[in-house]
């Protein structure tokens, strides 16, 4: 991965309420920070745009983006991508975010309150549309019911080379826990299942199939 250029995202993403308030989620961003560090430990230009969270990559040539909405998280992958060989999109992105910020603090007039949402624009999707045939892009998958088949709906949807999908019901796997155990669905219709392992051990996975596909693709 020497001087490749490596795109990853990573945490959640916090849409603004009012002054004080936000839609967040519980991603902490480990998963993307440790393909962030490992892809930089391999000799890959890495650039990080890391959603709101207190971690940070250790790598100290890693360019890490501070953003903190869906918004700005589409504005800045877009920057970068047209100038990357390989993207990760690791981030928990929202789905939806409120269709106006209040300027001031909502008040507690009323009993019950509603805050109409709007969708975000899907990011990994965006860059399905536009990448050419030496570019791999993978996402992510969080899935509760017939994970691998909406997986593999997902991998089709958004023109990914390959999906990583997080089991959920798994002890240690998922938000927070530095352990992981996923299955990665590509683009070929193979499918490999891994166990338990250290969120390191996952990204060297997942940036192993990312250097497989990257050199079938011609590059
Ligand atoms: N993602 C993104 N931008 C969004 C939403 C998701 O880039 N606005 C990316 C995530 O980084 C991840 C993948 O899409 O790589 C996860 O998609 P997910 O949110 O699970 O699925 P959706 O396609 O939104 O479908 P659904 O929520 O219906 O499962």
């Amino acid at each position: 991965m020497a001087g490749r250029k490596i795109l990853v995202t990573a945490g959640p993403t916090y849409e603004s309420i009012d002054p004080v308030r936000f839609i967040g989620n519980h991603s902490s961003g480990k998963m993307g920070i440790a393909i962030a560090d490992e892809a930089a430990a391999r000799g890959a230009k890495v650039v990080l745009v890391l959603g709101p969270t207190h971690l940070q990559a250790t790598h100290q040539e890693i360019k890490t983006v501070r953003v903190q909405n869906a918004a700005q998280m589409y504005e800045a992958v877009h920057r970068y991508f047209k100038d990357t060989d390989v993207a990760v999109l690791a981030a928990a992105v929202a789905d939806f975010t409120p269709e106006k910020t209040a300027p001031h603090k909502i008040k507690k007039h009323q009993a019950t309150l509603s805050i109409p949402l709007k969708q975000t624009k899907d990011i990994l999707a965006s860059l399905g549309e536009i990448k050419t045939p030496s570019q791999i892009l993978i996402g992510f998958a969080m899935e509760t019911q017939n994970a691998k088949a909406n997986a593999l709906k997902k991998l089709k949807r958004k023109n990914l080379d390959f999906i990583v999908l997080n089991s959920i019901n798994e002890k240690g796997a998922g938000f927070k826990h530095d352990t992981n155990k996923v299955s990665i669905l590509t683009k070929n219709g193979d499918v490999y299942d891994y166990p338990l392992k250290s969120k390191k051990a996952v990204a060297a996975d997942i940036l192993d199939m990312a250097e497989k596909m990257f050199y079938s693709a011609g590059n």
